[in-house]
């Protein structure tokens, strides 16, 4: 039996056990997967604690820094991120830092068979998990990613940031009316059920596809703003989720789950 398990605080309500038990039933690993409730201000001792026999872990809100930050290794999407939200014990005992969530968004964003390579993708947010999936992002070769935020300088700097890995622009919600293809919620607005003050010409009608990251069981306030403003298509973040998973799996046990039946399950259960 290997032990497994996420991070987070709070963490009860995550759907992360779930998922990777239904991964080790579908793929038949002996693990086990709980949620590890840290302390605020415990978290490099959970971790020491854990990793006694633990031998990987997810890290969710609000870790993903510090987790970063204890790392021994980090991959080079974790770098780029800044964030780890996934942790894997070595042979030699160190800790392999990795972040999935970007991969877990561009291979939702594949599964629906949304072609990234060449497009315009306006991104809505400048924080954590906008950083968090720019690199993996930027590696399926779009013409442009445009980073939107209420406060500008924090987009001009991750755009700066990450220049070297393709062309990359930033903009103020009220600098921007040109329609583009693929437009990606990351702002917490969604959270607090809010929009950013988005012109009306962005979405091509039956054209531009919508993706936020957030997920709820009723379409999230962006996409029903998508949808009025007749998207072509309008996908939630409940598919990254699944997917950020399936791709922590894979680094843990070099097996890589089936992710469709796991998300169909999630669905039915919002
Ligand atoms: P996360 O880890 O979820 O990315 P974060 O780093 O605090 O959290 O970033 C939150 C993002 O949502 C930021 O881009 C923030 O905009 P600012 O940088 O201008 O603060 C954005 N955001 C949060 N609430 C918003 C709202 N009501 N309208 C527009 N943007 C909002």
């Amino acid at each position: 039996m290997k032990y497994y398990g996420v991070f987070g605080n709070p963490i009860a309500h995550s759907k992360s056990p779930l998922i990777h038990r239904l991964f080790a039933e579908q793929t038949s690993q002996q693990i086990s997967y709980e949620p590890l409730l840290a302390a605020l201000d415990g978290f490099p001792e959970a971790v020491a604690q854990f990793f006694s026999n633990g031998s990987g872990a997810n890290v969710t809100v609000p870790f993903k820094e510090q987790a970063f930050a204890l790392a021994d290794q980090l991959s080079q999407r974790a770098q780029r991120a800044k964030a780890v939200n996934t942790l894997k014990k070595l042979s030699d005992g160190s800790l392999l830092g990795d972040n999935t969530d970007g991969a877990g968004l561009v291979n939702d964003l594949l599964n629906n068979n949304v072609v990234l390579a060449g497009k315009k993708i306006l991104i809505l947010g400048a924080g954590g998990a906008v950083r968090g999936v720019l690199e993996p992002l930027l590696a399926q070769g779009p013409a442009e990613v445009c980073i939107a935020n209420r406060t500008v300088e924090k987009a001009e700097q991750l755009a700066r940031e990450f220049a070297d890995l393709g062309h990359m622009t930033a903009a103020g919600y009220d600098w921007i009316d040109a329609p583009v293809d693929i437009i990606i919620n990351g702002t917490s607005a969604s959270l607090s059920g809010e929009l950013p003050p988005l012109a009306n010409t962005l979405v091509k009608a039956d054209h531009t596809v919508c993706y936020d990251m957030m997920y709820s069981k009723q379409a999230t306030v962006f996409n029903q703003w998508a949808q009025q403003q007749g998207a072509a298509r309008t996908l939630d973040g409940l598919g990254m989720l699944v997917e950020q998973a399936a791709e922590a799996f894979y680094l843990w046990t070099a097996v890589r789950p089936n992710p469709a039946p796991v998300l169909q399950q999630l669905r039915a259960q919002l």
